[in-house]
């Protein structure tokens, strides 16, 4: 059985009873499914509902709380397997071939053309947004996971500097632990834990490394020294969280940098979100750097609309919807407010903060280079089911339930060959 069948078992079937389109939608009016309920994320996508709006549009929110969408995702398979297929729903990579595999997908080449996608967005995200020839997706943003989100007061407090490597991060974390801070704002959910992992992975392997375990799953990789090294890395990094860490939300764990409660949180650029939507400006109330080590790389995400097969009387809406995200006014809008950056290359930066400026210039640079991974925690490293296998290893050593980090990475080559 391949990846993608294992994940989707039922779906492929269901496409084949549903009607595409009921003859009871709101032809002016766009379904949405997604997972953007905290502060930083509503505001952003109200600036799509606004934008919609204005061209008459209606919008039909389905919100599925839970970053990182495993939520948004079963409920999604449910809706589908139901033949009630939104206009679009917000997918991460692999999950949007998966779905395009088993039928269900629209085609938005015609759109595409008209708007000239091919030349404005970049061939990482085409790779994934583009099935077997046609547009099944429609990207919005490009994110990436390895930095940090400092708060500058309690930086200056203890008179830390930007850790170049793991050891520095460390020492910072210990500096701040003195002080009677929570040095590092965690929330313990999988996906966070291996989100963070992902950066540490970077850091302790280099990018040749990254790519070879977190892209290519190649075997050697994930069983060598180096990967139980990153494990030992993660280790060190427990003793600076709070004990109330299980189970946090990851917005609660920015809120908690955002007040001066922590020093650090390791975290997607969704979290600078949350810095503008608390009216925050980096260098004067907080900072970004890159995860101590990853300089030069970028491990990327891209949110994508994933487009269903709707009915003719849903699909203007959904030309509408497509066209909208990625006019290239809406990229830039969207993306300030986001964190994120644009998904097209042609987007000016003038709008943009200084860490969503150096975000920018960083993925242009690692795209040229060949330094820019897809994230393994955030469905761009491999298919979903390696990614779930991935955060499942990686939580269980987190909270203990995996003891010593040889035996972590015995799992996780377990695990991975498993769901392969
Ligand atoms: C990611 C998504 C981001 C952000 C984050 C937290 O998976 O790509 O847009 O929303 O989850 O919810």
């Amino acid at each position: 059985m391949t990846y993608r069948s294992k994940i989707l078992a039922g779906v492929a079937l269901a496409a084949g009873v549903a009607f595409s389109g009921s003859a009871f939608a709101q032809t002016k009016e766009v379904q949405m499914l997604h997972w953007w309920t905290s502060g930083g994320e509503a505001a952003a996508l109200n600036v799509l509902k606004q934008d919609l709006a204005k061209e008459g549009y209606g919008w039909k929110d389905v919100p599925v709380a839970g970053g990182g969408g495993d939520a948004a995702m079963t409920a999604l398979k449910a809706m589908v397997a139901a033949g009630n297929y939104p206009t679009a729903s917000q997918m991460l990579g692999y999950t949007v071939l998966d779905y395009a595999a088993a039928g269900v997908m629209g085609d938005l080449t015609d759109t595409a053309k008209k708007e000239g996608w091919d030349k404005a967005v970049p061939a990482a995200l085409q790779k994934f947004s583009v099935y077997n020839g046609k547009w099944v997706a429609a990207p919005v943003n490009v994110h990436s996971v390895n930095w940090l989100w400092i708060n500058k007061s309690v930086m200056d407090k203890i008179e830390g500097k930007q850790p170049k490597n793991f050891d520095e991060f460390v020492t910072l974390l210990d500096q701040a632990k003195k002080a009677g801070v929570i040095p590092l704002a965690l929330g313990g959910q999988s996906w966070q834990e291996a989100t963070m992992f992902d950066s540490i992975v970077l850091s302790t392997g280099g990018p040749e490394f990254y790519k070879k375990a977190m892209n290519d799953l190649d075997e050697a990789s994930l069983k060598s020294p180096t990967m139980k090294k990153a494990f030992d890395n993660l280790a060190r990094l427990k003793p600076y969280v709070d004990a109330n860490f299980s189970g946090r939300d990851w917005n609660l764990a920015t809120a908690m940098v955002i007040k001066g409660d922590a020093l650090v949180q390791v975290m997607g650029d969704w979290a600078k979100g949350e810095f503008v939507a608390a009216k925050k400006e980096p260098g004067k109330d907080f900072l970004c750097y890159r995860f101590p080590g990853t300089e030069g790389s970028v491990v990327y995400n891209s949110d994508m609309f994933g487009m269903f097969n709707v009915g003719a009387d849903r699909k203007a809406a959904q030309v509408a919807l497509a066209t909208a995200t990625l006019s290239k006014s809406f990229q830039s809008a969207f993306n300030v407010v986001k964190g994120s950056v644009p998904a097209r290359t042609d987007v000016p930066d003038t709008d943009f903060d200084a860490c969503g400026k150096k975000g920018i210039a960083d993925l242009k640079a690692a795209n040229e280079k060949g330094t820019l991974f897809g994230s393994l925690a955030q469905g761009y490293g491999a298919p979903p089911a390696v990614a779930n296998a991935y955060k499942d290893v990686v939580t269980k050593f987190v909270h203990d339930q995996i003891k010593t980090s040889d035996q972590a990475v015995a799992e996780l080559v377990r695990a991975i060959n498993d769901a392969k």
